[in-house]
């Protein structure tokens, strides 16, 4: 019988719990990479733990050793590597960590593999993304499009995606890069402005919060399903040649659209006024002011023009981009946050903590 081992870097991430689920699902051994934290908290794949197919380990993409170990341990068939510091606006605080985990940790991977001599047995995906693109040259974007990363994080993954190609052709090794774009879920990480809104219009729906603060509204993004970007990780690998991907839907809304959305779901129609730092978010019924501009949210450079063209996977992997509308992501992560935010007193009170530093600007 066909050995189906993966190993995924980042499995306690928003993909890596829903990577996760679906290899098990596809009858696959999987091995998450896990690293040390004083509060060990992996909420996301906390229903995962027990599953007999399903194992943890300890490692760092720092540290090149561990990942040799590892990859020596596990012998996997697969590997996903979707561990990064991906936080854009982080990136800009903490650029020296983002380029060890997000450039040279890819480097590593691919050297762990080689070290075993693994590299005619083993397929590694490489979680590249639509930051690439950065101040665009051409929209929609497509994989010819030419790349100019505008952030650290962007810079970072830029040389991901170069050492993935560079080994593919160098030892004719199965690696390829999924170039995928913003992708969110009721599991997305909380300061990620998709999330920081469907939790905040879930708060102000239920008084546990008076504004929310965004950056730029005007940015625009071509947002999808997590869950359903997933399913292209694993096309990618089980396609005939290692190719690179765009996966997206093909669909392009702003911030101001994806809030004005989130908060119709919880029962509040906004009006937005004004223009740049001035621009507010007024509830139509009672004139509150609801959400507010904070130049704490702004980037030193700011990639505002994101919005992908799918063909490719479309048309070779056989995926459907369309599976998820926008309407339904946005209903069903504040459907989730509505819950979440009701259902949890003590979880709402470490949450009104977290509202107040994003007020402030202290968290982006
Ligand atoms: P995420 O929720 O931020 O998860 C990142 C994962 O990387 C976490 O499991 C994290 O572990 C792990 N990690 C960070 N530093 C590490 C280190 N030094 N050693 C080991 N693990 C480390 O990100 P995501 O949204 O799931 O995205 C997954 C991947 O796709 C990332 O590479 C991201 O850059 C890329 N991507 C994401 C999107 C998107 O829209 N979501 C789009 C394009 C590309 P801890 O839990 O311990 O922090
Ligand atoms: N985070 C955040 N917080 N972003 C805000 C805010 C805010 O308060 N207000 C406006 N924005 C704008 C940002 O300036 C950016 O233009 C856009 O909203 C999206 O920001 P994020 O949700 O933080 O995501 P991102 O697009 O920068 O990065 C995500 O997608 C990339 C793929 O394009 C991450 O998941 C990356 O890891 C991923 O590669």
């Amino acid at each position: 019988m066909e050995r189906k081992v993966a190993l995924i870097t980042g499995v306690t991430g928003q993909d890596g719990s829903y990577l996760s689920e679906f290899l098990l699902g596809k009858g696959y051994s999987v091995h998450g990479l896990i690293r040390r934290s004083s509060v060990d908290y992996r909420e996301r794949i906390a229903h995962l733990e027990g599953t007999p197919n399903f194992h943890l380990h300890y490692a760092d993409m720092n540290d090149s050793m561990s990942l040799v170990k590892l990859v020596g341990l596990v012998q996997p068939t697969e590997i996903y590597n979707l561990a990064a510091q991906s936080h854009v606006q982080v990136s800009f605080d903490a650029p020296e960590f983002t380029a060890d985990v997000d450039a040279v940790g890819v480097l590593r991977i691919l050297e762990a593999v080689r070290t075993n001599h693994l590299e005619k047995s083993c397929r590694i995906y490489q979680a590249s993304t639509s930051e690439l693109y950065g101040k665009v040259e051409e929209v929609p974007q497509n994989e010819k499009t030419p790349f100019h990363p505008y952030s650290p994080y962007a810079v970072a993954k830029l040389y991901g995606y170069w050492i993935i190609k560079e080994y593919r052709e160098a030892y004719n090794m199965f690696c390829c890069s999924g170039i995928l774009f913003n992708h969110e879920s009721e599991r997305r990480g909380e300061t990620f402005v998709t999330r920081k809104i469907t939790l905040a219009a879930a708060r102000i729906a239920q008084g546990k919060q008076d504004k929310l603060y965004l950056g730029n509204l005007s940015s625009l993004r071509d947002w999808g399903y997590a869950r359903d970007y997933v399913e292209c990780m694993w096309l990618i690998l089980q396609h005939e040649t290692p190719e690179d991907f765009v996966i997206a839907t093909g669909v392009q809304h702003s911030v101001r659209e994806f809030c004005y959305l989130a908060f119709k779901h919880v029962g509040i129609e906004l009006e937005f006024q004004g223009e740049g730092e001035n621009e507010k978010g007024i509830d139509k019924k009672t004139g509150r002011v609801l959400v507010e501009v904070s130049p704490d949210f702004y980037r030193p450079t700011d990639v505002v023009n994101l919005w992908g063209d799918p063909t490719k996977a479309k048309r070779e992997l056989g995926w459907n981009p369309a599976k998820t509308t926008f309407e339904q992501l946005v209903a069903l992560m504040v459907e989730h946050d509505m819950k979440k935010v009701a259902a949890d007193d003590a979880a709402s009170r470490v949450h009104m903590n977290l509202a107040e530093y994003l007020e402030k600007g202290v968290v982006k």
